[in-house]
C-alpha cells in the first residue's frame, strides 16, 4: 500500500539516519563519540525509581487508566507549577498529563489545524513543530531567529505573516515559541512572553509555548502562563525528560484554560490511554523533589558545560557562555562552507559526531551544536581525537590553525 499524502515531504527523522551511518562507522572499528542527541544519561532520584518499583509490584495497579491522568499527578503539576513559575492551574480542568511532550506537539496539530491554516514556525526551531504541522495539514511559514537579535523574533516580520495569510486572523492561526530555546539555548527575557502574548490577542493566534529546558542550567524557570489572559491564548507543554532525567519515562504535560484541555483531550482520547499508574505515581514524586536536585543536575551540567566550552574552543568556534538547555550553540570558523561540512569532516576524520545547526532550520546553518549529555571524560577524549586526526594535517580546515 502506497503512503499516505501526509507523509509527502515528511523525510526520515536527521538522527535515525545519522545513527545508522555511526552504527556502520562502529562496525568498521572505529568507536565514534557521539555528541549530538539531548538524551539525559542520568537515572532520575532513588525516590523516584523506589515509587515505581514499589507501586508497580502491587496487585491493583495495571488496569486502564483514566484519559485525563491520575488526579495525584495533576494535583503535583500543579503544585510544581505554583512553586516553581508561580502559576495558578486547577489540577480538574487546566492540565493534561502526556505521553512525552512529543507528543503533545502532534496532538495539538491535530487538535487545531484545517488544510491551509497558518502555522508559525522558528527558524531554526524543534524539527517536529514543522513535522507535526506538515501532517495536520497546516501551512508552514518560517519566523527568522537571528543572534543579533538574541534569538528572539522579529514581531513586524510575524505582522507581515499574518497579514499575508488569507483568513488568519479570522479563522485564527498557530505559533510555535520555545525558550529556553533549543537550539541555540536562548533564555527568555522580561519581556518575550509579554509580547507574544500581545502579539496572539491582537492577531488570534495560539500561542503553543514548548518549555522543557527551563531548569537546566537556569536559576529562574518562567511560564508562558504567567502573563496574565495568557491561557486564553496560550498553551504549555512541559516534560519530565530533562529536568527530571526521565527521557525514557515518557512523561510531559499540557497545561491553558480549560477550553484548550478539553479540546485536546477530545483528540488524544481517541489516540491512547492514561499512562501505567505507577508510573504517574513515581512522576508526582519527581515534580516534588526540591531545590537540591535541580541543584545537583545543573552542578553536572555546568561541569561538563566548561568542558565543551574547550572543545569548542579548539574547534575555532565562537559561542555564548549564558546558555540554558542541555546544549552549547556554536558559530563556526568561517572556512567551512556550513555546519553539515564541518560535522562530516570532524565525524570523518576524529570519529566525533557533532551536530550541525542546520537540521534546525537555514538560520541555523553557520552553526553546531554539541549535547551535554556525556560525562566529562568523554570530552576530554573527544579533544584528544580532535587534536590528534587534525595535527597530522595542521589544519582543522583549511586555514584553521588548532
Ligand atoms: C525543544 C524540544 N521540545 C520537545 C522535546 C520532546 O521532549 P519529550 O521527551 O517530552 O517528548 C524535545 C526533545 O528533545 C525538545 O528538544
Amino acid at each position: 500500500m502506497q503512503t499516505s499524502n501526509r507523509l509527502e515531504g515528511i523525510g526520515e527523522y536527521y538522527f535515525s539516519q545519522k545513527l545508522r551511518e555511526i552504527d556502520a562507522l562502529n562496525k568498521q572499528g572505529r568507536n565514534v563519540i557521539n555528541l549530538g542527541i539531548g538524551s539525559p544519561d542520568l537515572p532520575p532520584h532513588p525516590d523516584v525509581i523506589r515509587v515505581l518499583q514499589e507501586e508497580s509490584a502491587k496487585p491493583n495497579v495495571h488496569a486502564y487508566q483514566g484519559y485525563k491522568g491520575s488526579a495525584i499527578l495533576r494535583n503535583a503539576l500543579s503544585d510544581w507549577y505554583a512553586k516553581w513559575y508561580g502559576v495558578k492551574l486547577d489540577p480538574e480542568t487546566e492540565i493534561l498529563p502526556l505521553i512525552g511532550s512529543k507528543e503533545g506537539i502532534m496532538h495539538v496539530c491535530m487538535t487545531y489545524l484545517n488544510p491551509g491554516d497558518l502555522v508559525m514556525v522558528p527558524n531554526p526551531g524543534y524539527p517536529t513543530y514543522r513535522s507535526a504541522a506538515k501532517m495536520a495539514g497546516g501551512t508552514i511559514v518560517e519566523y527568522t531567529l537571528r543572534e543579533e537579535n538574541n534569538w528572539f523574533p522579529d514581531f513586524d516580520e510575524l505582522q507581515r505573516i499574518v497579514d499575508a495569510h488569507p483568513g488568519a486572523k479570522q479563522r485564527g492561526s498557530m505559533a510555535w515559541v520555545n525558550y529556553p530555546h533549543m537550539p541555540t539555548g536562548q533564555l527568555p527575557d522580561d519581556t518575550i512572553f509579554e509580547k507574544w502574548i500581545a502579539f496572539a490577542k491582537k492577531n488570534n493566534v495560539l500561542v503553543c509555548h514548548d518549555n522543557p529546558y527551563s531548569f537546566i542550567l537556569n536559576d529562574k524557570p518562567i511560564s508562558i502562563l504567567s502573563v496574565p489572559g495568557a491561557k486564553e491564548t496560550a498553551l504549555e507543554l512541559n516534560s519530565l525528560s530533562k529536568s527530571q532525567n526521565m527521557a525514557g519515562w515518557r512523561v510531559g504535560m499540557l497545561a491553558s484554560g480549560k477550553q484548550v484541555v478539553d479540546d485536546v483531550l477530545r483528540f488524544k482520547s481517541n489516540m491512547d490511554s492514561g499512562m501505567f499508574l505507577p508510573v504517574q505515581l513515581a512522576a508526582a514524586k519527581a515534580v516534588s523533589l526540591d531545590e537540591s536536585w535541580y541543584a545537583k543536575v545543573n552542578q553536572t551540567y555546568r561541569e561538563r558545560r566548561q568542558s565543551v566550552f574547550q572543545l569548542l574552543q579548539l574547534l575555532n568556534t565562537s559561542f555564548s557562555d549564558n546558555q540554558a538547555g542541555m546544549f552549547v550553540w556554536a558559530k563556526i570558523p568561517h572556512q567551512y562552507a556550513d555546519g553539515f561540512a564541518m560535522s562530516d569532516e570532524i565525524l570523518k576524520e576524529a570519529a566525533v559526531f557533532i551536530t550541525p545547526g542546520g537540521i534546525f532550520g537555514s538560520a541555523g546553518n553557520e552553526f553546531i551544536r554539541v549535547s551535554l549529555c556525556s560525562p566529562v571524560q568523554k570530552f576530554e577524549e573527544a579533544r584528544e581525537r580532535i587534536s590528534k586526526a587534525f595535527e597530522k594535517r595542521g589544519t582543522i580546515s583549511t586555514s584553521v590553525k588548532i
